[in-house]
């Protein structure tokens, strides 16, 4: 058995508990992995909510929190090549990241190289690669102005970095408290709340070119009109308001390729995903709180305890 935070039907935070689950079993083409590191993602608390986009599977309850987890391959299920027992690897898992153990697509799995944290791994699947993806889908070219809002939480520091490597000018709204933050990745800071597009307008008077929004709403509202030219208002938070206007939400992040591009940027320095808060597993509750505030800056991750070795799992044999 291991242990897995879960939640045990929709709702608020009264339905998420620890749980004694068993260990899953590697299908073909997946691994077990024993989770070193989870990130912690608005999706999160979202899905325990009940919200789930269009054409999304049904929710098997309970189901282990989690979209994003990096650790070690423990077993690999049949037909699996190129993965070991022991490899470091990090992606998406479809069996929840908030676990001792989950399962990823071995096929979606990337390799974490060992410059790159525990920490820092897993938290690049959603956040970093979709804001890698969203300044890749807008491509605008260098020398470009770019308008991020909420720019101080995972995936607006993670986007605010990519477009300044790629030369882009970033301007970027978030609260007062993360403008020292922001600041230092290069983003030129606006302060959030009304009123954002005529200060954003100061703030660029050569105009903006395209809008990566991450608050959705009225915020989403306020700046949709600024970019100039169709493909250039894309949002992370509003999928179905941003195609009312006009533009569209960010495109799906599960590639490999993609993630093993924003790992490379990790691993070389380009890009820090910034995470602020390193929290023990045994205290899932006040991770997933903190990010349910919508508030937080850079990323909140969960730290599974050390030393897989002394938790091996009881795997029943595997044939094929
Ligand atoms: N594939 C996808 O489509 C995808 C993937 C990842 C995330 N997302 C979505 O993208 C959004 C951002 O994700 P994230 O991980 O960056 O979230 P996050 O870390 O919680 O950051 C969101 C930021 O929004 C700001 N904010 C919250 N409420 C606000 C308000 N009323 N007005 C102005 N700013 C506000 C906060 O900054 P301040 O404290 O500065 O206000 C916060 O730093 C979320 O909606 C998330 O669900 C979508």
């Amino acid at each position: 058995m291991q242990k897995a935070y879960v939640h045990s039907s929709f709702g608020g935070p009264e339905v998420e508990h620890f749980a004694d689950l068993p260990v899953p079993v590697p299908g073909p083409g997946q691994l077990l992995v024993a989770v070193r590191a989870a990130g912690v993602n608005p999706v999160d608390w979202k899905r325990r909510s009940g919200r789930r986009p269009a054409g999304a599977p049904a929710v098997v309850l309970p189901a282990v929190m989690g979209g994003e987890a990096a650790g070690e391959v423990a077993a690999v299920g049949p037909g699996v090549t190129g993965f070991a027992v022991g490899d470091a690897v990090l992606g998406g898992p479809f069996a929840g990241g908030y676990a001792e153990y989950t399962l990823l697509a071995a096929a979606a799995a990337v390799r974490k190289p060992p410059e790159v944290s525990w920490t820092d791994a897993a938290v690049l699947p959603i956040a970093a690669a979709t804001g890698y993806g969203a300044v890749r889908q807008l491509a605008l070219p260098p020398g470009a102005t770019l308008l991020i809002t909420g720019v101080g939480g995972g995936v607006g520091v993670a986007a605010a970095q990519v477009a300044v490597h790629l030369g882009l000018s970033v301007v970027g709204s978030c609260a007062e408290d993360k403008r020292g933050a922001v600041e230092a990745l290069g983003v030129a800071h606006v302060a959030s709340g009304p009123g954002l597009a005529a200060r954003v307008r100061a703030a660029a008077p050569a105009g903006i070119d395209g809008v990566l929004d991450l608050v959705g709403g009225d915020v989403l509202h306020e700046v949709a009109g600024l970019p100039a030219g169709p493909g250039r208002l894309v949002s992370g938070a509003d999928r179905e308001a941003v195609r009312a206007l006009g533009g569209a939400p960010v495109g799906p992040v599960r590639d490999p390729e993609l993630l093993g591009a924003v790992v490379e940027l990790v691993r070389t320095g380009a890009l820090d995903p910034m995470v602020t808060r390193v929290v023990p597993f045994a205290r899932a509750a006040e991770a997933v709180r903190a990010v349910e505030g919508g508030h937080t800056l850079g990323k909140v991750v969960l730290e599974m305890p050390p030393a897989p070795d002394a938790r091996v799992p009881e795997i029943p044999p595997v044939s094929g």
